[in-house]
């Protein structure tokens, strides 16, 4: 070899610059995932890459691979795609090793499923597996935290779906940084996603993210990675809610609702009522039930208000599952335009269950739950309502008025409250709450959802 000469073998897409081995990160410009294999040294390309028109490539979907887990599969638009990466965060205890042991379990049949584990030994994952029972005992087992070690495993033994548990523990020698550094996991991945390219594995990468987000977390690695999904609950009650925040392949508006008990994960397939079983039989004083639009999905949620008298300028107003500046603005319109006073008062509102109402048309529902508390007067029976509060007061149509309506009933509530609608009335033998009530404006509709006692 003619001395002087660097041996290029890796280039930046970004700004060129050269390496002569792989690296996640260009040591030139900073960006990630950028180098490329530039061939051998000194080389140039030997052949002019070939291109194709569009329209000549097949139309087909990629072909999926079914995690026997229907939630999970719903969540993911329909199974994994081979060669993709999916990222589950979530924090410590929530449940992420047992969702990813399960679904190994269920991938059994489709062939060899690698479950790399950097936090636990193989006997805690044995005894987990025993746990689960069904194709988890099948899973075939690496602890090791090196990640040449993980990267000879999936070449040898080329599963169709390999674990890794969880990114954060394996360790590249290449890297400076100690396990679990911005960029030791980002190496990890960008390897990890080099790998499942390449032999067409599907990647499941376990990320922790604490409470605090201290760890270098999951959202470091956001664009290394198809698709990211994000295990959530409550700890105190029994179930769990996984979301898709970022899918290649798939919509991001599925949730995808789970129980956790003696023997793992298990689905719980209608959570339409799932959010609303204690408000039917305890104190409903600030308790409205909303009914969200999740993906193909109406899911009845329960929010709840605490409105108490306070000397603390400004007051507090505190929002969990709900936007804070449309609680803000639901305040401020319930303030001007339906005559409550709340200036010197504290504002709690949260959604029940650890469920969400993002939703626009969640509005009417936070204004009805705040009003009650702050009256302290219950609403009746079990009140549905939606409906977007505009400024002015008005209440604006919001879209799927029937598959909410449908929803609400099926959920037991007695009465909704709903925005005047714009379309024909729906047929007649569709289901929907005993009374509904339909309104143009925020006084209207407290006036009804308080006289219909
Ligand atoms: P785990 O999957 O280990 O959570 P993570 O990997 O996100 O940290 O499990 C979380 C909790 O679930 C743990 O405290 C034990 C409990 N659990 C059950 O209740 N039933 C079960 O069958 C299993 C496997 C775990
Ligand atoms: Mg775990």
């Amino acid at each position: 070899m003619a001395a002087g000469r660097a041996r290029t073998a890796f280039a930046c897409d970004d700004c060129g610059h050269e390496a002569p081995r792989w690296l996640g990160r260009c040591p030139g410009c900073g960006a990630w995932g950028t180098l490329a294999d530039a061939g051998p040294a000194g080389a140039g390309l030997s052949e002019v890459p070939s291109v194709v028109r569009l329209a000549d490539l097949g139309s087909e979907a990629p072909p999926r691979r079914d995690t026997g887990i229907g939630e999970l599969d719903r969540v993911l638009g329909g199974g994994l795609v081979p060669g993709s990466v999916v990222l589950v965060g979530g924090e410590p205890g929530i449940g992420k090793s047992t969702l990813v042991l399960q679904a190994l379990g269920g991938l059994c049949g489709h062939g060899t499923t690698l479950l790399i584990t950097g936090e636990e030994s193989p006997q805690q994952v044995a005894a987990r597996a025993r746990r689960l029972g069904g194709g988890a005992g099948e899973v075939q087992v690496l602890a090791d935290v090196r990640l040449e070690s993980a990267l000879a495993a999936i070449r040898a033994h080329r599963p169709v779906v390999c674990a890794v548990d969880s990114v954060q523990t394996l360790f590249c020698e290449a890297v400076e940084g100690g396990a679990g550094s911005v960029g030791q996991v980002r190496e990890v991945t960008a390897q990890l996603v080099r790998v499942a390219k390449e032999e067409g594995v599907v990647v499941l990468l376990v990320g922790q993210v604490t409470k605090e987000g201290g760890l270098a977390g999951p959202r470091a690695l956001e664009h290394l990675v198809d698709t990211v999904l994000a295990f959530e609950g409550d700890d105190l009650r029994e179930h769990r809610v996984l979301r898709a925040t970022k899918n290649r392949f798939g919509s991001t508006n599925e949730a995808g609702v789970f129980e956790m008990g003696p023997a793992g994960l298990s689905e719980v397939g209608d959570p339409s009522t799932l959010y609303l079983q204690e408000m039917a039989s305890g104190d409903r004083v600030g308790s409205c039930a909303f009914p969200a639009i999740e993906g193909t999905r109406a899911v009845l949620v329960e929010v709840q208000a605490l409105v108490g008298p306070t000397n603390i300028v400004p007051p507090r107003r505190a929002a969990v599952g709900v936007d804070r500046t449309r609680l803000a603005q639901v305040i401020a319109v319930l303030s001007r335009h339906a005559g409550l006073r709340l200036g010197d008062h504290d504002v709690f509102v949260s959604v029940a269950g650890g469920a969400r109402a993002a939703d626009p048309a969640a509005d009417l529902a936070i204004a009805l739950a705040v009003a009650s508390a702050h009256r302290g007067v219950p609403l009746a029976g079990v009140t549905a309502a939606y409906g977007e509060l505009g400024l002015t007061g008005a209440v604006r149509p919001a879209g799927h008025g029937p598959r909410r309506l449908a929803a609400a009933a099926q959920g037991g509530a007695a009465v909704a409250v709903t925005p005047e609608s714009a379309r024909p009335e729906e047929r007649s033998d569709a289901l929907r709450p005993r009374a509904v009530h339909r309104i143009a404006g925020v006084r209207e509709a407290l006036e009804a959802a308080f006289a219909s006692q």
